[in-house]
């Protein structure tokens, strides 16, 4: 006869609850995931911020969708702290904050990029699988195109937020080289938001965007035209590790070199065509410097995004994946070896960490 499954694996009832219940916390948050992505790219937060209190149906009419998805739409939201419910009126509403977060791409709270990546992430499991079992990995480009433009939207408020208010300035003399007009380098740049930000913000400088997505810099060489700077910004496909020398006063890398196969390789090729007086911006996901220090919500995010997108970027171009988690002595170490002497953290946020280095 068997025995009872407490007796055998000797579980402690009260610590079994907490980790269903956190479980049950998990399942609720990776479905509704989902369902935000489905609201942000159907208008519904946006009718809520538009219109106020509304019921199902009225925002059914109003985004032209199915009454029911909505209504059901509507009870998970609620449930998950995303939208607002007046029980006496049966409607439904976004609070300041929740309207912030959702529905304003120019605010710094603006969360709706991150729905885009968790579910371009979510479509590489098959691809991640295989490459657990079998090594490999999966190209930047091979991934679901939300990708693109998850990142993008998600990282672009703290670049509008951070990058000419608190990290250029935190470089050495470096700002005043923008001002007067330099040569910027931005490694890695996707969509170019920071291309583009750096552009509106240092009008004398030239910023040169440089990727291997080529479909990526098509997308920016577009954004930068709609935000009138593209006199000033160039975007060229460049791999990190040969990108066109013009002896630039800034190199940045804005959340890319632990994504790329030969990060050395990319250090080096910007120790070789920065200004002797140059700094190289680098910007990475915020996280410790030993596995327990990223036992915290945040290491669990970027743990995450790393082994389905950047460790698997760097595996696939042959790297030894250096993964968003990366230490800052292993950072250090990567970047020396492209040839920098000196290098250090000149300023963090609760998600990034800038690092600083020149030769
Ligand atoms: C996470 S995205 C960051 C994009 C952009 N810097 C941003 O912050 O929005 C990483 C970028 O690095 C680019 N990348 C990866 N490996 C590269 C390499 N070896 N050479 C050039 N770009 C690379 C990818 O194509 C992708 O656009």
């Amino acid at each position: 006869m068997s025995q009872p499954v407490q007796a055998t694996n000797n579980i402690n009832e009260e610590k079994m609850n907490a980790f269903l219940g956190k479980v049950v916390g998990d399942f609720g948050a990776s479905l509704s995931s989902v369902l935000t992505y489905i609201g942000i790219k159907l208008g519904l937060y946006e009718a809520l911020a538009e219109n106020g209190a509304l019921t199902s149906a009225e925002l059914a009419a109003k985004t032209e969708t199915t009454e029911r998805y909505v209504r059901e739409w509507l009870v998970n939201q609620a449930s998950s702290g995303y939208v607002d419910y007046d029980p006496a009126s049966g409607k439904y509403s976004l609070s300041p904050e929740q309207r912030l977060a959702l529905t304003d791409e120019s605010s710094p709270f603006y969360v709706g990029g991150g729905f885009y990546v968790l579910k371009a992430m979510s479509r590489a499991e098959p691809r991640i699988t295989e490459a657990f079992q079998n090594g490999g990995g999966l190209h930047w480009g091979d991934n679901d195109p939300d990708l693109f433009i998850g990142v993008e939207k998600f990282f672009r408020p703290g670049y509008q937020m951070h990058l000419v208010a608190d990290w250029i300035p935190a470089l050495s003399g470096i700002e005043e080289k923008l001002k007067a007009g330099g040569k910027i380098a931005d490694v890695g740049c996707g969509h170019g938001a920071s291309s583009i930000i750096l552009a509106e913000a240092y009008p004398n400088s030239i910023v040169y965007g440089f990727d291997n997505h080529e479909p990526s810099i098509k997308h920016a060489q577009a954004a930068a035209e709609k935000a009138g700077v593209a006199d000033r910004v160039k975007f060229e496909v460049a791999a990190a590790s040969d990108f066109p020398d013009e002896q630039y006063d800034l190199i940045a890398f804005f959340d890319c070199l632990h994504d790329m196969g030969d990060p050395v390789g990319a250090a080096k090729r910007a120790f070789e065509t920065l200004k002797s007086d140059g700094s190289v911006l680098l910007v990475e996901p915020m996280a410790g410097n030993s596995v327990e220090e990223n036992l915290n919500p945040i290491g669990r995010v970027f743990s995450a995004a790393s082994t389905l997108c950047c460790t698997a970027n760097s595996l696939a171009q042959g790297g030894t994946g250096l993964g968003a988690v990366a230490t800052e002595d292993v950072l250090k170490e990567t970047v020396s070896a492209g040839g920098f002497t000196e290098f250090r953290r000149a300023a963090e946020t609760p998600f990034n960490r800038i690092f600083e280095a020149r030769r």
